[in-house]
């Protein structure tokens, strides 16, 4: 047994599908897994995972990691998840109906009801942010409303990692990052905001406790024998873990280029942002906390690109087919809406679209549009994040499953006219795991940073300046048709 190297396992219930990860104590990562199950959409505005799925996908996963027989010293297990992706569960932690996820749509009016009700400002003096459909509380007001016989039934609720963490454990309970995403935290004083909860007819004894992030929630009693007894580190949001896995610090801007695009910028105190489409976070370290803004279909619209006009061909062809396309794509810009909008336009009800198609343009126009349409709204992002341009990140580091595309990476280096830090083998998982082992260690180490190739911004940065300019024009004539929708 001496001499064995130790190892850490992070496991992501992601959107596509649950990686699990098993990293050293440097971070470098010893084996990947992933398996994929199905999102359902009964309506155009809802998505819909079962936990039960995730939970099979978890058990191939850590079956797989066993069968390997690595000789390895297992030493904990760190959990990450999508974010807001709320469970309801009866007493003993089963799904009364599928998981609402992220990304869906359906509790859009709470947004307004809650602002009537209680003021925009004093919402912002509870929980940091400004209501929005995504977030748990207003998927469980619909659900009150709705599906009240479920309601009534409900006795625990968690995000996605969260149930994930009573099905390892028995313990329920969830940590700061992502507790920032129901809506029900007092994000600045890191706990819940049991007031606010009870005024929504939401019984603070259903989500359990909440930790800083490193917190061991309780031991493995899940999978197979040799993880049993394994201290589960409580982890973090996918967002908050992807930084803590890339070594993000205060100063620097992260990228996530995953199936949404996001920008994370880690803060040492709490503060409002300069735009109500921003969140303020806690962070997955302690005294830490970050903005967030999200665009909803960023590596989503590639997907939907592949799945509906590339059936069967992989995602190489409209990489090479993008690649043969002018940069600009010969006036072709796609708005990446296909989820409605969260940041910067908050607009639930808009949809995606090509613009400007002629009869010149032929497919793979489309796979290049689609790149640039995803790069344009991060910027879109940005330039609210930073309207006084007084936010001078000193790296930009890139992330997500988009970012293997080298051709993605320079259109957003492009577009963003910045230096981008690409990292190899990131993910939320490897955060997950990181959290893990400091958890167990009860110690605070920035995750080294892991292989970075650095992207230039190129001679293409005016051909996109001008883009960005039609893409914003275009988005606020288009604004007053989604908003009339409401
Ligand atoms: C973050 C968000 C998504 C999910 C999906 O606020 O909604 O990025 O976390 O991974």
């Amino acid at each position: 047994m001496r001499n064995m190297e130790e190892a850490y396992i992070g496991i992501d219930v992601g959107t596509q599908g649950l990686k699990a990860v098993v990293i050293n104590p440097m971070g470098r990562v010893l084996m990947t897994t992933f398996s994929e199950y199905p999102t359902s959409s009964v309506n155009i505005a809802w998505t819909e995972q079962q936990p039960g799925d995730w939970e099979r996908a978890l058990s191939t996963a850590l079956n797989v990691i066993a069968r390997e027989n690595l000789t390895l010293s297992w030493k904990a297990i760190g959990i990450t998840g999508q974010m807001h992706t709320t469970v309801v569960c009866d007493a003993d932690g089963n799904p009364l109906r599928p998981a609402i996820l992220w990304s869906d749509q359906r509790a859009a009016s709470y947004a307004g009801q809650l602002e009537s009700r209680y003021g925009l400002e004093h919402l912002l003096d509870v929980t940091g942010n400004k209501p929005l459909t995504n977030f748990s509380a207003l998927r469980l007001l619909w659900i009150r409303d709705q599906e009240r016989h479920l309601y009534e039934q409900i006795r625990h609720v968690a995000v996605a990692k969260d149930w994930m963490r009573f099905r390892l454990t028995r313990q329920w309970g969830s940590e700061v990052s992502d507790a920032s995403g129901t809506y029900l935290l007092n994000v600045k004083n890191r706990q819940w905001a049991t007031d606010f909860m009870t005024s929504l007819d939401i019984s603070p004894d259903w989500w359990g406790p909440v930790s800083e992030s490193i917190h061991v929630a309780g031991t493995m009693q899940f999978g197979p024998p040799i993880f049993h007894g394994l201290p589960v580190v409580a982890g973090a949001g996918d967002q908050a873990a992807s930084a803590i896995g890339t070594g993000l610090g205060v100063g620097e801007l992260g990228i996530s280029l995953g199936t949404s695009g996001v920008l994370f910028w880690p803060l040492d105190h709490y503060q409002l942002p300069p735009h109500p489409s921003i969140h303020a976070f806690c962070h997955a370290e302690q005294e830490t906390w970050h903005w967030m803004s999200v665009t909803q279909s960023a590596a989503l619209s590639l997907r939907w690109l592949r799945d509906q006009f590339y059936a069967g061909e992989p995602y190489a062809l409209l990489d090479k087919d993008a690649a043969d396309s002018p940069p600009g794509s010969d006036g072709l810009i796609f708005l990446p809406y296909l989820n409605g909008e969260r940041a910067p336009i908050m607009q639930p009800h808009a949809r995606g679209g090509f613009l400007g198609i002629s009869s010149t343009h032929r497919r793979a126009h489309f796979a290049r549009a689609v790149l640039e349409g995803v790069a344009y709204s991060l910027k879109h992002c940005y330039t609210t994040m930073n309207p006084q341009g007084t936010m001078t990140p000193r790296r930009l580091i890139m992330t997500g499953g988009g970012a293997k595309s080298s051709l993605w990476t320079q259109i957003v280096a492009d577009v963003m006219g910045q230096e981008v830090w690409v990292v190899d083998d990131p993910g939320a998982a490897v955060g997950a795991a990181w959290l893990a082992r400091l958890g167990v260690l009860n110690q605070v180490e920035r995750m080294p940073l892991q292989n970075a190739t650095v992207v230039r911004p190129g001679f293409q940065q005016d051909i996109y300046s001008t883009g960005f300019a039609r893409y914003e024009r275009l988005i606020d004539r288009l604004i007053p048709l989604w908003a009339d929708s409401d």
